[in-house]
């Protein structure tokens, strides 16, 4: 077989990139992953992540980069994940790490706040949230069993700001029996962010028995699935409505959504 990589005769020109596929290179270019570099700057305090989570949250946090922040991380482990954080977010922060461990306790120092408790304790989270809240972002990087990745968003979710992001890892454990997950199994972490996309739409039913409108339709911004990891965002927001523009004149309207006979929400 001839090798197809061969050139019988002089390759033709590449054709122009489109402008913004250039702008995409360019940008790309011009900004290094933080977090992947990072791996070569830690100290004996071990980090211990998804290789590809370096990628998503460099994808992720790009707005949030050097800005001051209330940080919060659920699970220490050896530490090595304070000073990534420290070193992304600015030097104002205000970084919380929460571990069940009180050997933990040591890694706290100047800027970051160690608290020792049950992620899966509702009065421990509410002691948490008092005393730091609210957040900006919020990492739940603890047990990865369902009952605690639960509570922890059921109690930290209405702690976490306008704009800000809760993010779970390892949610491939809500396939995993011996974590309280399975296959399609109620009640893994999975099916419960599977529901919030259900419930972020229900303004658009009118099958209240079965379908009621539910508050995340009201915080809910996104819910991104990614590879083991789930992140959704809150935004506080309006009902929809349509936009319209004609001739330069624009309408808004709610029409779309009343038809659907919701209009004692509006
Ligand atoms: C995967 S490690 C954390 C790794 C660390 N975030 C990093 O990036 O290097 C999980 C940690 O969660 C803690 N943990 C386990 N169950 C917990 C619970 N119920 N509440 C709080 N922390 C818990 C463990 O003690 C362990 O230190």
């Amino acid at each position: 077989m001839s090798d197809p990589s061969a050139a019988s005769s002089p390759a033709p020109a590449p054709a122009a990139k489109p402008a913004l596929a250039q702008a995409a290179i360019v940008d790309a270019a011009a900004r290094p992953n933080y977090f992947r570099t990072y791996l070569t700057r830690t100290d004996d305090r071990m980090l211990l992540k998804l290789d590809h989570y370096l990628d998503v949250y460099h994808d992720l946090l790009r707005d949030w980069q050097g800005r001051d922040v209330t940080f919060m991380e659920i699970g220490i482990f050896k530490g090595g994940s304070i000073d990534l954080w420290k070193g992304f977010f600015g030097p104002g922060s205000t970084l919380v790490f929460l571990d069940i461990d009180p050997a933990c306790q040591a890694f706290a120092g100047p800027g970051v706040h160690v608290e020792i408790g049950d992620q899966a304790d509702p009065v421990f989270l509410k002691s948490v949230a008092e005393k730091y809240g609210p957040f900006d972002i919020i990492v739940d990087d603890g047990g990865h069993k369902m009952d605690q990745q639960a509570t922890s968003l059921r109690h930290l979710w209405p702690t976490v700001k306008n704009r800000g992001l809760y993010v779970v890892e390892d949610t491939h454990t809500s396939y995993w029996p011996g974590f309280g997950g399975g296959f399609r199994q109620r009640g893994s972490f999975i099916e419960i962010a599977k529901d919030l996309i259900d419930r972020m739409h229900s303004w658009y039913t009118d099958q209240d028995e079965i379908f009621p409108l539910h508050p995340a339709a009201r915080q809910v911004e996104s819910v991104k699935f990614y590879d083991s990891m789930v992140v959704v965002e809150k935004h506080l927001k309006d009902p929809p409505k349509t936009i319209s523009s004609k001739n330069g004149v624009v309408q808004e309207s709610r029409k779309m959504l009343t038809v659907r006979g919701r209009k004692s929400i509006f």
